[in-house]
């Protein structure tokens, strides 16, 4: 990551989305320019803020799908909420707090996941020999005696220990190449203590200090062992992960955490048109949704926010809002909102060649999406390229006929053209069969729908 350039970032994300080439190349100044900063020595390197990106496209056209997949490549914390939700009834100012909550949380997950990357051999070994110990108990009088040994009644202790490492070896040796995932053992797992011990919110408290005390509370419940019978392959697993987090200092990961929210995390603002109301009115919803982005604007603009893991301060997380702005503008929105989005980018309308590329390209096309599915219970689907070009363009028909949701449409006629076969296989069409999507097939299936637009609004 430390090392990508603004083209090669663009160059990742042309992987999965097609074209929309100024957003791209938007964030990925945004994404290098926290590289940069990173690596500013002076004072300045605190006042240097993010350029936050406001995104302007109508729907299904990639603005979700782009800050995801920048999310991925960036390996930062990464979440998304919808503006609109707290215009809900019920909402409360601090709710806003909660998505720095769920950043955070995200941060941990991926510190936890790198934590246990580096520890996992050390715990392989741990766990290897754990799962020997249970197979083949060791000798008494080596220390590590197990009781109920009986069988063992050599009086030659040495030779037995000999014995007792050649079995080790050898049941060693089937453990590696897998031989022996099948049989059971028994195991003892610790039991997580119930869940969510009851504690009714009074105001007095907020989220976070709830949810620490809640995990301080369960800690201190006396963890309770139970024996279970599992494969050897579950047991590994769940082996695994108790050694690995024996090995994780978890102090550490908070800390790490934090630090990878503060200067990495990326939140997703979805749907802020909703909350912007169109200028001069007053009363009515307005009111509320001008509330909503007043109680926005500390945290876009650099807040410290309690969270179960510590303190999170906003100021350099990278916020990217989206909305399709049809009924309201980016004016719309209070001027010190607007101020903290400098970069607007807008995402253009996706033509019917895109189309044809989106169904093709990307690594997770839809086409090859359901290849997979087919090939899975090995029957071949092949597409000709007119067959695709001809889904591209009723797709593109239907979107300018009925309504525009984008590329979205590509995943319902998709789905339709290839309903029947994936109800026939496997029983009519068993494997090894070799399915063809030719032009005059998706033809055949969809142009009585497209040209029937009523019925199109309900199918397709
Ligand atoms: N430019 C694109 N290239 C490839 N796939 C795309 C593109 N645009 C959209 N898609 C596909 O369409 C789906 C919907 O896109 P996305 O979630 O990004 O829409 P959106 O712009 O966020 O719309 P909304 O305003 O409704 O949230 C994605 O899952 C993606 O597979
Ligand atoms: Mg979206």
């Amino acid at each position: 990551m430390k090392d990508l350039t603004p083209r090669q970032i663009v160059a990742e994300l042309d992987k999965y989305i097609i074209g929309q080439t100024e957003a791209k190349r938007n964030v990925a100044i945004a994404l290098r320019n926290r590289i940069r900063r990173l690596m500013v020595k002076s004072d300045l390197q605190k006042d240097i803020v993010p350029n936050n990106i406001l995104m302007i496209g109508s729907t299904g056209v990639g603005k979700t799908e782009i800050a995801r997949r920048l999310a991925k490549i960036a390996n930062a914390p990464f979440t998304k909420v919808e503006a609109s939700k707290f215009t809900e009834v019920g909402y409360v100012g601090r709710d806003v707090e909660s998505m720095v909550r769920d950043l955070v949380e995200h941060a941990v997950t991926l510190v936890k996941e790198s934590k246990n990357e580096e520890v996992k051999e050390k715990a392989a070994i741990i766990v290897e020999d754990m799962l020997l110990d249970i197979l083949i108990p060791p000798v008494r009088g080596t220390g590590f005696s197990t009781s109920n040994q009986k069988e063992n009644f050599n009086p030659d202790n040495a030779s037995e220990q000999e014995l007792n490492e050649k079995t080790r070896e050898r049941f060693k040796e089937k453990l590696k190449n897998g031989e022996l995932e099948e049989r059971k053992i028994e195991i003892n797992v610790k039991q997580s203590s119930p869940a969510g011990i009851g504690m009714v919110g009074n105001g007095m408290m907020d989220e976070a200090s709830m949810a620490g005390i809640q995990d301080m509370l369960s800690n201190m419940m006396p963890k309770r062992t139970k024996k279970r019978k599992v494969t050897i392959s579950e047991a590994r697993k769940i082996l695994m992960e108790e050694e690995a987090a024996k090995l994780i200092d978890f102090d550490e990961v908070k800390e790490q955490a934090i630090h990878l929210t503060e200067n990495n995390g990326i939140i997703f603002i979805d749907e802020i048109d909703k909350i912007a109301s169109s200028s001069g009115k007053s009363g009515g919803p307005d009111v509320s949704r001008e509330g909503v982005q007043r109680d926005l604007l500390p945290i876009v603009e650099g807040s410290a926010v309690n969270t179960k893991y510590g303190l999170v301060h906003t100021d350099h997380v990278l916020f990217i809002a989206a909305g399709a702005f049809h009924v309201s503008k980016p004016s719309d929105l209070i001027p010190e909102l607007q101020g903290r989005f400098p970069i607007r980018v807008e995402l253009t309308s996706l033509t019917q060649e895109d189309f044809y590329k989106i169904l093709k390209d990307p690594k997770n096309a839809l086409t090859k999406q359901y290849q997979a599915l087919f090939e899975s219970e090995e029957v071949y689907l092949e597409y000709t390229d007119d067959a695709i070009q001809e889904i591209a363009s009723i797709a593109f028909s239907i979107n300018e006929e009925v309504e525009n949701i984008g590329a979205r449409r590509l995943h319902t006629v998709m789905s339709h053209l290839l309903n029947d076969y994936l109800f026939d296989v496997p029983d009519s069409i068993g494997p090894n069969s070799k399915i063809m999507i030719t032009k005059e097939l998706v033809n055949e299936r969809l142009n009585s729908l497209v040209k029937n637009r009523d019925l199109s609004q309900y199918i397709l």
